[in-house]
């Protein structure tokens, strides 16, 4: 059959509460055009994340009532640390209550002024975690990488070159390498085999640790098994642990591909950062057989991990973000090319041109979107990105929409609807207006800042 379904049937439902474009625009102007200020009974498909927003399956539904709440060797954490340790087999398993918890920690433990540390590119979290310890976060993305419209199997690959050339000059200020698999802020691109060995064996030439966030491996796995050659007849569980045996740590947010709805960790194999991460943890998060989650949480964690991995649902999904991107593309929206693994991406710059990049075109266009159809998506682009450490502002490498799917979610009609807003947006796309900011705050200011038409 040459039709992907979604591999699962529906046993419970939520209700989505129907707006109207009249209703919609006074509740943008109430939220002063940042969709995050915006009640999610007010949006009709929500696709500002894929995290924490997954379908549980039947399956870690009732693992949920094995939760065992002990403060001290809860039998859950034993569960959850073996399903980790199946795909990912490090030393240290450490639980926190999501994946920027566990980059917190590791940035306690390597934080200091003068320092960098690499990666293809941060997502905003890591990059904040990483510049509130006076660490400076640098994108080393490959080229390709950086244009929406660039054809290329494994869009998120590390620059190696300027990998090698920063750790021959600037060694002694590199704490660690880190790689995201797949590359989020850069449009769900994955990262190939070749691509990590390669930075593991850079590392191990300089004598740093290579630590892989983490958030959607099973994705960047699939993709490493449909486009890079000699992967097609192997397991995408066999791929993952191949990925990880590169690995000297890695973070993690199990609200991605781990079907959870909250929780994470950090996994690393050094004895001495483990003692550190751990003391660190009990004082945040909690103690080391729970970290960050209660026991259930812990159970869907590990119910979930044996899920992702699922070739069926994997295919399901990889297809359903390009078939909407393909769709988009049919009638002239710029997007990023190929189709990531858990979002569609929109080049604002391109479908906008009239706007600059400092009116925020992304942001302008999710606005428009919201009125035409209730859906919300979130920038990824000068609003994300654009105010400095130093504070100056300068316009973001992409001005990208990014419209991520929850897990298991949503429907085909609920893609088909979607496609049809964006084609009454782009019919009207040269009455959209840019934005200009009314206020922010000194950091992460896409999260609460305001903005008003300019
Ligand atoms: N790293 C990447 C690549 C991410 O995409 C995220 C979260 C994190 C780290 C932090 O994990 O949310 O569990 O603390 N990304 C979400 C998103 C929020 O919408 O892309 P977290």
């Amino acid at each position: 059959m040459k039709t992907i379904i979604e591999p699962f049937r529906i046993k419970v439902v939520e209700p989505i509460r129907v707006t109207t474009v009249a209703e919609r625009e006074r509740l943008l102007a109430a939220a002063n055009y940042n969709l995050f200020a915006l009640q999610s009974r007010d949006v009709l498909i929500d696709l500002l994340t894929d995290s924490g927003t997954s379908a549980m399956s039947s399956a870690q539904w009732s693992a949920l009532m094995n939760g065992d709440e002990s403060y001290a060797g809860s039998p859950s954490y034993t569960r959850f640390e073996a399903a980790v340790r199946d795909m990912m087999p490090f030393k240290h398993i450490i639980p926190t209550h999501q994946g920027r918890a566990a980059e917190a920690i590791l940035c306690s433990i390597v934080a200091g002024e003068g320092l960098i540390v690499p990666n293809n590119t941060h997502f905003d979290t890591t990059r904040g975690n990483f510049e509130g310890v006076g660490i400076e976060a640098l994108d080393l993305v490959i080229d390709e990488g950086r244009d929406p419209s660039c054809q290329h199997p494994f869009k998120g690959n590390m620059d190696l070159d300027r990998l090698e050339s920063l750790l021959a000059k600037h060694g002694d200020r590199v704490p660690l390498v880190m790689t995201t698999i797949t590359n989020n802020a850069g449009g769900g691109q994955p990262v190939s085999m070749a691509n990590i060995a390669a930075t593991k064996a850079l590392c191990e030439r300089y004598g740093k640790p290579l630590f892989i966030d983490s958030c959607r491996f099973a994705e960047n796995s699939y993709f490493i098994k449909l486009r890079e050659a000699g992967f097609a007849d192997r397991s995408v569980r066999d791929i993952v642990r191949e990925i990880f045996s590169y690995a000297d740590g890695m973070t993690m947010s199990a609200k991605k591909d781990a079907f959870a709805n909250i929780g994470g960790w950090l996994a690393l194999n050094d004895d001495d950062w483990a003692e550190q991460a751990r003391t660190r943890l009990i004082m945040t998060e909690g103690f080391p057989t729970y970290g960050g989650m209660s026991g259930r949480d812990m159970e869907c964690v590990a119910a979930g991990l044996a899920e992702i991995t699922d070739e069926d649902y994997l295919c399901y999904r990889i297809r359903s973000i390009e078939y909407i991107s393909e769709r988009l593309a049919d009638f002239g929206v710029p997007v990023m090319r190929p189709a990531g693994g858990h979002a569609v991406y929109v080049d604002a710059k391109a479908m906008l041109p009239h706007i600059p990049p400092l009116q925020y075109p992304g942001q302008a266009l999710l606005a428009a979107v919201y009125v035409a159809g209730g859906i919300r998506g979130v920038e990824i682009g000068s609003f994300m990105f654009g105010r400095q450490p130093d504070g100056s502002e300068k316009p973001a490498a992409m001005e990208l929409v990014r419209l991520a799917m929850p897990r298991r979610g949503y429907t085909q009609s609920h893609a088909d609807y979607l496609v049809e807003v964006f084609e009454e947006v782009n019919r009207n796309k040269h009455a959209i207006r840019g934005l200009e900011i009314s206020w922010e705050p000194k950091s992460l200011r896409h999260f609460t800042g305001k903005l008003r038409p300019v």
